[in-house]
């Protein structure tokens, strides 16, 4: 280790700490145009928020490298309930300080706090151009190797982006609902009557732990999207969304999510669209989608830029954002590497 490292002194992100936090917020929002993953710019509602609610089902970590008083990076690690994973989520060496062993601190430090939570793997997502789309930096995927990881071959898939000023799919209007379906909207909070299909909808897509569904009395209030809803709302992002009713059974067939955060008007998250098995084939995926780009309009004028990201398994859905207009911006690919490295 060289004496730049040696000199680190690592102070926990504390909710109860404002001065750690504000240094934190600083270097993020300065570092901005390095960090993967975002089309958006960092917030900062949305980051200072994230220390106090973490999403349902996981816990947080996230740690300030200061070199004498100077913030010079940052970590932040996500542990999934009963997962043997740590994720990590931020891990950045200020721009002006790279190269002098900053960053490999960074990643001892994440081994060493992932092993406290008794985990034996570190896993992220690293950012690669597309052939022929946009440059990525190819520093993070170099740092990551030189640090004992590889490619995990888990989960691949692409970020994709609609322009607006480029291309408005509303331009000829928004197609005809399918017979047999109305289109409900609901804002942030989701309506109690559809609480539990939501929460349910989104286990059919195993996004979170099967805990987290909310069963039995009190089912609505502990339900994943009342959690997700907390952490959403401590956050200070706003939600929009459109579900489709099945007529004859009053049941929610489908839903579509989009949310903001505070600090960026032009900017919206495409979130997960998910139609239950039985009501696939009428087209309801587009229908959702453009029915809440047309929800968000009237409430966020402002917004033109809109991100996504997909998983390669879901071609369904890369294709749908494709006809669209989303256009592919670079491939995520998930690496990891074992806690312990080997000696
Ligand atoms: N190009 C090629 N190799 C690199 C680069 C680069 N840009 N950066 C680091 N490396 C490799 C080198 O082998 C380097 O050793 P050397 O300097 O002796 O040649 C080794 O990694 C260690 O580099 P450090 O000095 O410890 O790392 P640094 O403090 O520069 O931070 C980091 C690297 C974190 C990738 C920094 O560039 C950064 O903050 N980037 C933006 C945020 C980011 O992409 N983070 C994700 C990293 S992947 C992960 O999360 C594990």
């Amino acid at each position: 280790m060289n004496d730049t490292a040696a000199d680190l002194r690592f102070v926990p992100l504390d909710a109860g700490d404002p001065a750690t936090l504000d240094a934190w917020l600083r270097l993020t929002l300065d570092s901005a145009e390095d960090v993967p993953l975002s089309a958006a710019p960092p917030c900062a509602a949305d980051l200072t928020g994230s220390v106090r609610f973490a999403p349902p089902g996981t816990a947080l970590a996230g740690e300030l490298a200061l070199l004498g008083g100077q913030a010079v990076g940052a970590l932040r690690l996500v542990f999934p309930d009963g997962a043997p994973v740590a994720v990590v989520d931020q891990l950045l060496t200020a721009p002006k300080e790279r190269r002098q062993g900053i960053g490999t601190a960074l990643f001892r430090r994440a081994r060493a706090l992932a092993a406290e939570h008794g985990r034996t793997r570190l896993v992220f997502d690293v950012v690669q151009a597309l052939p022929g789309g946009p440059a990525r930096d190819e520093g993070p995927a170099a740092f990551a190797t030189a640090l004992g990881a590889s490619p995990a071959g888990s989960h691949e898939g692409v970020h994709q982006w609609l322009d607006l000023g480029a291309h408005d799919p509303l331009a000829d209007g928004a197609p005809a609902v399918p017979a047999g379906y109305r289109l409900q909207r609901w804002g942030t909070i989701t309506p109690d009557a559809f609480a539990i299909a939501v929460s349910e909808l989104e286990r059919s897509l195993g996004e979170s732990p099967p805990e987290t569904w909310g069963e039995g009395p009190g089912a609505i209030a502990t339900s994943h999207v009342r959690r997700f809803e907390r952490m959403r709302v401590g956050r200070g992002r706003r939600a929009y969304h459109v579900g489709a009713v099945h007529e004859e059974t009053g049941r929610l067939a489908g839903f579509t999510s989009a949310s903001k955060t505070t600090g960026n008007p032009e900017h919206l998250l495409q979130g997960m669209t998910v139609v239950a098995a039985a009501h696939r084939g009428h087209g309801l995926g587009l229908v959702l989608k453009l029915a809440n780009l047309a929800h968000v309009r009237e409430y966020e004028p402002r917004v033109r830029l809109i991100e996504t990201a997909n998983a390669d398994s879901n071609r369904p859905m890369i294709a749908l954002n494709e006809a669209m207009g989303f256009v592919p911006q670079e491939r995520f690919v998930s690496w990891e590497a074992p806690v312990a490295p080997a000696v």
